[in-house]
């Protein structure tokens, strides 16, 4: 429930000018003194701070390291951007299926053993997709918020990844039969990918406009950085691709000497860093266990005043025209090599 305040402080506000829209409705039809989460992206509409994108835009978060906070920053830019009315669509492509579990409905503890496993078998995603037995609408699901949907991961996706390396055009599956359909639907497709590299990442670097690779303010991640950089540069180079390419440091820690000194590092060496970063944060914890964003969970907290701030400036290269020139058609900002 948000009250008038609290749904303003989601969308960075303390007050506003504007006539705003009526409070939901109870199920009984009893009108109430709040907005439930379902009616919030009316506010987000008329008063938030991401405006509507020119065309739509396919995001991929992915880099090749763990627990980076890739999927908190696509459950948090999906929660968000739908909360502002635009429609966006997440696919999972990370078989540990944390973004599904995010904003999937939460199983209810008194389910039974028998009833949980036939909902869970029942579930259909990419795979089912590939060999015909689904379509693309019988994948997509709701979410909590009307204009967010979701391609849930399922167990098969382990062997959609080997179908793919026997495909003519293998690479172009995802972008030809998901991405391209989805972007008729939805403003934003964004692809939640696991750390590793395979042919699901490949499709997915294939398919995006922008891809964003959040990088942990921690020393360990210096090496890592190195070789993902030539890995996604080599492979944009062969396959003549084009995307934006985003790095956004997060796990940043602005009391420690070391973790500043990293963030300072990113911003002056790598072209298309954030400047905002995400910092390591309780908030930022505990609104992924809640399954919502940093500004919905801690609307007044400095996490999501940062959070804001980053998909604002998100938003601008969302916003970018995208450049065509001649013979090296893929646009990656790599910085100094
Ligand atoms: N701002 C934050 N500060 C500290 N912890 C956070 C923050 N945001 C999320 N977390 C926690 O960090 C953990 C890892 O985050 P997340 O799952 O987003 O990483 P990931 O890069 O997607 O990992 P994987 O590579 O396993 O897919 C999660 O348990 C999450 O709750
Ligand atoms: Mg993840």
């Amino acid at each position: 429930m948000f009250t008038l305040k609290k749904a303003l402080a989601v969308f960075g506000l303390e007050s506003t000018t504007e006539q705003m829209p009526a409070f939901s409705r109870s199920a009984e039809g009893r009108q109430l003194k709040s907005y439930l989460p379902h009616d919030l992206h009316s506010v987000g509409h008329k008063i938030g701070f991401l405006k509507p994108l020119a065309r739509p835009q396919c995001v991929s978060v992915f880099v090749t390291k763990g627990g980076v906070l890739k999927s908190s920053l696509t459950l948090n830019i999906a929660r968000l951007a739908a909360l502002h009315g635009i429609r966006t669509c997440v696919v999972g492509l990370d078989m540990q299926g944390d973004v599904s579990n995010a904003l999937g409905e939460a199983m209810d503890e008194d389910v039974s053993l028998d009833e949980a496993l036939s909902r869970a078998s029942a579930t259909k995603g990419l795979a089912q997709l590939f060999t015909g037995d689904a379509t693309l609408d019988d994948i997509l699901k709701p979410t909590d918020l009307p204009n967010l949907f979701y391609v849930p991961e399922t167990p098969e996706l382990v062997a959609l990844d080997q179908s793919l390396i026997n495909r003519n055009r293998r690479e172009y599956w995802l972008r030809d039969q998901v991405v391209m359909p989805l972007k008729r639907e939805f403003d934003l497709v964004i692809l939640d990918c696991s750390p590793n590299w395979n042919r699901l990442i490949t499709n997915a670097l294939v398919a995006s406009d922008v891809l964003l690779s959040p990088l942990e303010c921690k020393i360990n991640n210096f090496r890592n950085l190195t070789t993902c950089r030539a890995l996604i540069q080599e492979f944009a180079e062969d396959m003549q691709t084009q995307f934006k390419h985003l790095f956004v440091p997060t796990r940043f820690t602005p009391t420690r000497k070391l973790s500043r000194e990293i963030r300072d590092w990113y911003l002056t060496n790598l072209d298309g860093c954030t400047h905002e970063a995400v910092r390591e944060s309780i908030q930022g914890e505990e609104s992924m266990a809640m399954r919502v964003s940093i500004p919905e969970f801690a609307p007044t907290s400095v996490a999501a005043n940062e959070m804001r701030a980053l998909l604002t400036e998100i938003w601008k290269t969302l916003q970018e025209p995208v450049v065509r020139s001649g013979h090296r058609t893929h646009e990656l900002h790599l910085g100094a090599n």
